[in-house]
């Protein structure tokens, strides 16, 4: 009878769809590799810096410190994430987890949120 139970969360838990790990983790391993064009630039993390004031801020905290849903983006995960997962996260956002796309944003300046994002510790 307990596999049944189990077998019957797990169908429940996928039909929610239910997920592991964060949303950086959920990026496809081809979007995931794919470089960052502005990566070690410093012009970039600076131009960065100023998008995510005007983009970022008011949800994830002016200091990266994550408010309420928002998570705090000043972690060694991101760091240290793939950068095309990230870029791969501002195009898609989430709309069930409450993060906007940026598509609307040119590539160019998703890129530098990005470097901002891992070079700004
Ligand atoms: C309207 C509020 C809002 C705005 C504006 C917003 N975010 Fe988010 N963001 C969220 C929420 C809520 C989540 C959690 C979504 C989830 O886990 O499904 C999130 C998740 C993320 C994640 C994934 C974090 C993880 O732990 O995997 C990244 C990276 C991120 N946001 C970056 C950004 C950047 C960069 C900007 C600006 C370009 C931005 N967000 C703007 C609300 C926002």
């Amino acid at each position: 009878m307990k596999i049944w139970r189990q077998t019957l969360g797990c169908l429940v838990l996928a039909a929610a769809g239910a997920r592991v790990g964060s949303l950086v983790q959920q990026a496809p391993a081809p979007e995931a590799r794919r470089a960052n064009p502005r990566q070690s630039d410093p012009l970039a993390r600076r131009a960065g810096a100023k998008l995510y004031a005007r983009e970022c801020a008011a949800c994830h905290g002016p200091q990266r410190g994550g408010i309420g849903k928002a998570p705090p983006l000043s972690r060694t995960d991101i760091y240290r994430a793939a950068p095309g997962a990230l870029f791969w996260v501002l195009r898609n956002g989430s709309l069930r987890g409450g993060m906007p796309s940026f598509a609307h944003l040119p590539e160019v300046e998703r890129w530098q949120i990005v470097t901002f994002l891992q070079e700004t510790k």
